[in-house]
């Protein structure tokens, strides 16, 4: 969509977190993977983290840099609001396609987010980005709606990936460590298949 703001400030303001299809209490597999990714607790970014309790999780686990990034600034606030003000958690409202990190992380986590980006030229920026914010031996989580997964959510067209499609559009200079499937039950209680992978970024950037 040319304009996100609209379309997801809208989104949160008409549903409460708890009522949004991609809710979930805990963002277990989330934390599993990026504690696989990432051994030490080097600063993470929460792509189009909504209201999502993440990055409350990870302060909560001992990881001391947490960044949330999301379009909706209501979503945002839904975070600072449950957490509390922490110097510790960074909210930023952005579009992340106009977006630029002004500092590195040691991980990237996007859950729900790269598959709207339906565009060739906003999924190549997303790569671009990624290889712009993770150091080198950095870890990336990236939860995508797999091949038997929804085709649309929100009212928004998505794109479905398999596995392999995500280690390409990162590029040779990231190593798939690790890839599972996973079925998100909505709280309506509709399946929907997830793809996640988990990839670390080479300590050179291969040619
Ligand atoms: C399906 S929700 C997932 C939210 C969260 N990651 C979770 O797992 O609960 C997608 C999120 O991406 C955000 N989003 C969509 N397009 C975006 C963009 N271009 N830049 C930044 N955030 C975006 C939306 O506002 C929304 O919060």
């Amino acid at each position: 969509v040319a304009d996100a703001t609209a379309h997801w400030e809208g989104v949160y303001a008409a549903t409460p977190a708890t009522g949004l299809s991609w809710y979930q209490a805990e963002a277990s597999t989330s934390l599993r993977l990026i504690e696989l990714v990432a051994p030490t607790r080097t600063p993470v970014l929460d792509v189009g983290a909504g209201s999502s309790s993440l990055a409350g999780a990870l302060l909560a686990r001992g990881w001391r840099d947490v960044t949330a990034l999301d379009v909706s600034a209501n979503a945002l606030e839904q975070v600072r609001v449950r957490w509390g003000a922490d110097p510790r958690l960074h909210l930023v409202v952005a579009d992340l396609r106009a977006w630029r990190p002004v500092r590195p992380y040691g991980v990237w986590h996007d859950r729900a987010v790269l598959h709207f980006l339906t565009e060739p030229a906003d999924a190549a920026r997303y790569a671009e980005l990624v290889a712009e914010a993770v150091l080198p031996g950095g870890g990336v989580v990236i939860g995508v709606f797999g091949p038997e997964g929804p085709t649309h959510c929100s009212g928004l067209e998505v794109r479905r990936y398999r596995a392999e499609e995500v280690g390409e559009l990162l590029g040779r200079s990231f190593e798939v460590v690790r890839t599972e499937t996973e079925e998100h039950r909505t709280p309506r209680g509709t399946a929907q298949s997830f793809v996640w992978v988990a990839l670390r970024r080479r300590a050179r950037d291969a040619e």
